[in-house]
């Protein structure tokens, strides 16, 4: 899916609004999360993505971002990888706080954990910085009192890569301090690099693999199934489509707008 688009700024001042940049946050040399201002009035429904630009050779060069930040926050904040030689991001890279930062003024996308009427578990499916959607949805305390289990996996190739683990903890304990119901499980899939095994919720492999293999139900000590599991896949195209297939062959199908399906997914390019 291409997200790309260069225009003049006269043209992309009339669809968005020109915000700042406040914070960065370096997880790796290229994993970074950012915030910046939200435009005045701007909505969005936690897993929704935004569309920013950035100021390059005089026009503006946008590109989809998943928003990390809560529903209720004054700041937006997004999870981003830095991709060898790649436009928007070589820019982002540089940025300092107090640079502009377009912000659209739409929302966009549909993998909101709302669309789910039913099921009892929410399986979050996860590559990379495809892990930025979930860590909004997980702030909303309607998703903990909506359904029994959340199930977060998150696939990266190193341990260093795996970003807000103590946002994580710190939701699992307010949570129990609410007295919401959910409980979270956090499964970690680490592909080129070896992991301990004592380490808890911790996996070696590729999330597809681990589904197919059975070690991710294993691990979460639930069963993926038609009745209860519903699942979002988010990040690498290529996971996506076999996570669709694999979900296929358990009888399941994307979620439908009249009704119906246990799915939605979301590729990031
Ligand atoms: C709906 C949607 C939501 C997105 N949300 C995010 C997000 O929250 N965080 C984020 O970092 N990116 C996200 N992306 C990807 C982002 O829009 C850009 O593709 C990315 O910023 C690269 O832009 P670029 O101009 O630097 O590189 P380009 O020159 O456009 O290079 C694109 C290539 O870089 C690789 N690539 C692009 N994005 C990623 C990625 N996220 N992880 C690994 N490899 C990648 C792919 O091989 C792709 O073909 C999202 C894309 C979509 C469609
Ligand atoms: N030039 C290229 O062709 C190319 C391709 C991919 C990424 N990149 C660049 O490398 C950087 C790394 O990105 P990233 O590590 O965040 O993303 P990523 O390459 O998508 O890897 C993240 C995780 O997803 C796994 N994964 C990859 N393909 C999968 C599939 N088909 N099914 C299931 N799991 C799969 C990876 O496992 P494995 O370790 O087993 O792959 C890894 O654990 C980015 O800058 C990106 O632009 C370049």
């Amino acid at each position: 899916m291409s997200s790309a688009s260069n225009v003049s700024i006269d043209a992309y001042s009339e669809k968005a609004s020109c915000e700042r940049l406040l914070w960065v946050h370096r997880w790796t040399d290229k994993l970074l999360s950012f915030r910046t201002t939200r435009p005045a009035g701007y909505r969005f429904t936690a897993g929704q993505f935004a569309r920013l630009g950035l100021e390059i050779d005089g026009q503006v060069v946008s590109r989809a971002y998943s928003i990390t930040s809560a529903e209720h926050e004054d700041v937006l904040e997004y999870y981003a990888i830095i991709v060898p030689g790649g436009q928007f991001t070589s820019r982002l890279d540089a940025l300092q706080p107090g640079d502009p930062v377009w912000v659209e003024k739409l929302s966009y996308g549909f993998m909101t954990a709302d669309r789910f009427s039913d099921g009892r578990q929410l399986w979050m499916l996860a590559t990379g910085t495809g892990l930025g959607p979930y860590v909004s949805i997980l702030q909303q305390p309607e998703v903990w009192q909506r359904f029994e289990d959340l199930v977060l996996v998150h696939g990266v190739r190193q341990c260093a890569e795996l970003a807000y683990a103590d946002k994580f903890a710190q939701l699992r304990q307010q949570a129990a301090a609410q007295g919401w119901p959910a409980r979270l499980h956090s499964l970690r899939c680490v592909t080129r690099e070896e992991v301990l095994p004592s380490s808890p919720g911790l996996l070696a492999g590729r999330i597809t693999d681990l589904l197919r293999g059975g070690q991710l139900e294993q691990a979460a000590g639930l069963s993926l199934t038609v009745d209860d599991a519903r699942v979002m896949a988010c990040g690498n195209p290529e996971m996506v489509t076999e996570v669709r297939e694999l979900l296929r062959q358990r009888g399941m199908s994307p979620l439908r707008r009249a009704g119906g399906g246990q799915f939605v997914t979301e590729d990031y390019w």
